[in-house]
């Protein structure tokens, strides 16, 4: 078969280097993929977002298979289309990707469902939001409505914060469309926890749990990033939890969507607070995680191409999703300044050197390839990723590759997993 996966970071280098190791699959594209993707995969300089681009692609290239792996296109409706002209497609249609691509819609959902998550409120006149920001207690968060490549929420412990984020958002246009409308909801205390799941729409596979690490800094500090690192499992996730996580959030997500006439089919990530009254959502997004991806695929056992068609052909409850009992780490390497202003065409040197490191794999995110050189080329740069028997071992390998790799104003963070 030959697949397309579309995006361009390390997520889809995750997802290619799985579907490469699928006997089923002859051949591999990506669009616009990046510097370390085309070394796996043919990559075609088509941007994620162009629905007809990529459509004549396809039907030029005669892909069997598209694999819609990032936020952007999925929201535009870029399954729905690939669906219309006949070529098999895996994600979330438009109706379903919404869950992800407004948080008014997701809010909604679980409020009208009874999914344990924040109380809230919404708001699309700026006055009004400020004025309510008066009558409540802090911290509190505050969250732009659409996708802000993981940007766009805000936790203001003081009254000028939560203000500037609202007049940021609202009437500077900081995410433009994304902010027109923002969520202020109570600030949740606990720790979190990443469950992604396969969905046919009808049956929810949970996949190994995972942690992403958001904050730029050390000790949690700085601002949110789209994820500096990540470990799986998690440590937190295990005793009734998953049950629990099961009955209360993921099956009535899913019974929720089908009832709505959004039937979700794909990757459905599931963000948790592992809070005092329990587990409650804190986002959905419809689509693998990054860096989750980086260490959750490598622990899938089954040829991923199986689970896709088990997806698409409605039978996930038939197949038998496996897992090996080993841990995964992440350590994103990320550029100096990110996720504010940075510098972009570094060249980047020893990743030979850390690529020999057992049971390392260094992921590419924001690179390219120019004259054999690679170059950053965007925020978050690579994850250098490791397996191993238990979590300290995968750690220890992913932090001895980090050391190997070198480029200007290189910036990660020293504590993923052990924080
Ligand atoms: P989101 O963009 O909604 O995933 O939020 C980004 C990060 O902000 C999350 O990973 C949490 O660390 C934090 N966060 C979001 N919403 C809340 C909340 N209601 N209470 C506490 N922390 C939150
Ligand atoms: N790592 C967070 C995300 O993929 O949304």
């Amino acid at each position: 078969m030959k697949v397309l996966v579309v995006g361009g970071g390390g997520r889809e280098h995750a997802i290619i280097k799985k579907l490469s190791e699928s006997d089923r699959v002859s051949e591999l594209f990506c669009a616009p993929g990046n510097g370390g993707i085309s070394d796996m995969a043919t990559c075609a300089g088509i941007k994620a977002t162009d629905l007809d681009g990529m459509r004549l692609f396809a039907e030029k290239t005669g892909i069997d298979l598209v694999f819609v792996a990032s936020d952007d296109p999925l929201a535009l409706g870029m399954v729905d289309m690939f669906e219309e002209c006949g070529i098999k497609v895996f994600g979330p249609n438009k109706a379903a990707a919404i869950i992800e691509s407004s948080k008014v819609f997701s809010k909604k959902l679980m409020k009208k469902y009874g999914i344990p998550t924040a109380a809230y409120e919404t708001f699309s006149d700026a006055g009004k939001a400020l004025e309510y920001l008066k009558t409540i207690e802090l911290p509190v968060a505050v969250k732009a409505d659409g996708l802000a490549l993981g940007k766009g929420a805000v936790m203001a412990h003081s009254p000028e914060e939560a203000v500037k984020a609202v007049r940021s958002m609202m009437e500077d246009k900081k995410f433009g469309k994304s902010g027109e409308t923002v969520i202020i909801e109570e600030y949740l205390v606990g720790r979190e926890v990443t469950v992604l799941a396969f969905s046919d729409g009808k049956t929810v596979v949970p996949m190994v749990s995972s942690q992403d690490h958001k904050r730029a800094f050390d000790n949690d500090e700085g601002l949110n990033t789209g994820g500096m690192g990540a470990i799986a499992p998690s440590r937190l996730y295990k005793g009734d939890l998953p049950k629990l996580c099961m009955e209360t959030i993921f099956k009535p997500t899913i019974a929720a969507m089908e009832r709505e006439g959004r039937s979700f089919k794909g990757v459905i990530y599931f963000e948790l607070m592992l809070t005092s009254e329990g587990p409650k959502v804190i986002e959905y997004n419809a689509r693998f995680g990054d860096p989750e991806a980086q260490v959750v695929l490598p622990l899938l056992k089954n040829d991923l191409m199986d689970v896709i068609d088990a997806v698409l052909e409605e039978r996930l409850d038939k197949i038998n999703i496996k897992w090996h009992n080993k841990a995964a780490a992440c350590v994103v390497l990320a550029s100096g300044g990110y996720p504010v202003a940075y510098t972009k065409g570094y060249e980047i040197n020893g990743l030979e050197d850390a690529g020999k490191t057992n049971d390392v794999f260094v992921y590419h995110a924001g690179t390219r390839k120019e004259n054999d050189k690679y170059l950053t080329n965007g925020g978050r740069v690579l994850g250098v990723a490791s397996i191993g028997g238990n979590l300290d071992i995968a750690l220890d390998k992913a932090y001895s590759a980090v050391e190997k790799i070198s480029f200007k104003d290189k910036h990660y963070r020293k504590d993923i997993g052990r924080i």
